[in-house]
């Protein structure tokens, strides 16, 4: 807080300067003040010309300390009733910083005087004018000092608040600062991850794959070479084992479609008509028991990507959800489009469900990940997915808490344009 006392125009009377200095002097005794006004009579030739106000009345005193029109106020000691201690520390506890010069009976007070207030004492009676004069000059001096040093703490205080916030919010910023880049560092980490097990689940598809073939040509051959007779003994194993092959193939569907391997037949179409589309299918996916809505965004760009398996996603999506929000009452699933940032295109489904765990969240696009009881799960939905949107160009992420409802969004990017000839517009590029 800045003190209250105004500060006289053009700052303190410095020594030796030719001024009029102002006091003001409260004393209930007209006798005192008349021997100082003689006392500080103008001489020839003097450089300083005193101006002095006299009041007897303690509160008309204290209103003119307050007021502050004065170079240096001179107080009486035993004032009439009171103390001229108590006026001094009224003055000081109402702000007042001014010079105040306390006129005493005897030197035995002094140390009273600096308690309540005062810069400086003369014993009455016991002072001539060059003494007085140097009293004032100093009271001035000391009151100086200790305003500026009022003004210095003020803005030592400032200063230390304004460092303070500073450094609150350098320390806000950095916390920020690490809690994104943890962020982004698991987001890489994942992503590498989940590319590691790509090539690895890769090469295994891979080679499964070409055993499946020679077990389905074996199998069918092994029908034809036997002839209808000995066929209709054995046709149950013989169906089991092609029944069995079928399983293996529809995995080995799923890890090339999470290894991004799996031979897409991208096209262009509207997402929002997809959705449209599947949208029965998806109704008997996730049964009665959910209610699914949709909020489509319109004008969005056509996206080039492989129908059937934007079907499967969305398919396994939806069997997700419906696993998730079993025996749940008020299930609901929705499926949203939009823009994603300026050439993508955001296809999000979100579930009102259970959400994940932590954990179910950091393994959940892996291939084989399955929080579900056996052959309840493949774990290969969210790897088909996944894989999906990479193959596409794009990418696949979830946001989930538990008890929160788990949002998948799938993004793909919108067809590239290229320059149709001979006009202006761009066609959209097919694929050739
Ligand atoms: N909508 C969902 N709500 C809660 N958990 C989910 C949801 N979708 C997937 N999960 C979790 O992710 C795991 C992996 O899903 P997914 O790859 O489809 O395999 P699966 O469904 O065969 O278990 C699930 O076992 C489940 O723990
Ligand atoms: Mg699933």
């Amino acid at each position: 807080m800045m003190p209250n006392d105004a500060a006289p125009t053009g700052g303190p009377p410095s020594i030796g300067e030719a001024t009029v200095l102002r006091l003001l002097m409260i004393d209930d005794s007209v006798e005192s003040f008349e021997t100082l006004r003689a006392m500080l009579a103008p001489r020839r030739g003097g450089r300083r010309r005193y101006e002095i106000t006299h009041t007897s009345d303690l509160v008309e005193g204290l209103a003119a300390l307050q007021a502050g029109g004065h170079d240096c106020t001179l107080v009486d000691y035993r004032l009439r009733g009171e103390s001229g201690l108590e006026l001094v520390r009224a003055a000081r506890a109402a702000g007042v910083i001014r010079p105040i010069v306390m006129l005493t009976a005897s030197n035995m007070v002094d140390h009273e005087a600096a308690e309540a207030g005062a810069n400086d004492f003369l014993v009455k009676g016991s002072f001539d004018r060059p003494m007085l004069e140097r009293t004032i000059r100093y009271a001035i001096g000391n009151a100086d000092s200790i305003r500026r040093l009022a003004e210095l703490n003020a803005t030592l205080e400032e200063l230390v608040e304004e460092r303070t916030r500073q450094y609150a919010d350098a320390n806000t910023r950095l916390t920020d600062q690490i809690a994104a880049r943890e962020q982004a560092e698991t987001a890489l980490l994942q992503a590498e991850r989940l590319q590691a097990l790509g090539r690895m689940t890769g090469t295994v598809a891979h080679d499964f794959n070409n055993i499946l073939t020679a077990l389905f040509g074996s199998l069918e051959l092994l029908r034809r070479r036997l002839g209808p007779a000995v066929e209709a003994r054995i046709a149950s194993p013989l169906d089991n084992a092609v029944e069995a092959a079928r399983v293996g193939e529809r995995m080995v569907e799923g890890l090339l479609a999470f290894a991004r391997r799996r031979p897409l037949a991208p096209r262009l179409l509207q997402v929002n008509d997809a959705v449209g589309e599947t949208l029965p299918l998806l109704r008997l996916t996730a049964g009665d028991a959910v209610l699914i809505a949709t909020e489509l965004a319109p004008g969005l760009p056509p996206v080039l990507v492989d129908r059937e398996q934007l079907e499967r996603a969305l398919l396994n999506l939806a069997s997700n959800a419906r696993d998730a929000m079993a025996g749940q009452p008020d299930a609901r699933l929705l499926l949203q489009t939009m823009r994603h940032g300026s050439d993508g295109v955001a296809l999000v489904v979100a579930d009102n469900g259970p959400g994940m765990s932590r954990d179910t969240l950091d393994h959940a696009f892996e291939p084989f990940f399955s929080t579900k009881e056996p052959g309840q799960g493949t774990g290969l939905g969210l790897a088909q997915v996944y894989g999906f949107a990479q193959q596409s160009g794009g990418t696949a992420l979830i946001e989930s808490a538990p008890g929160a409802g788990v949002r998948v969004r799938l993004v793909v990017p919108a067809a590239p344009l290229r320059p149709g000839p001979g006009t202006d517009a761009g066609v959209l590029a097919e694929p050739a």
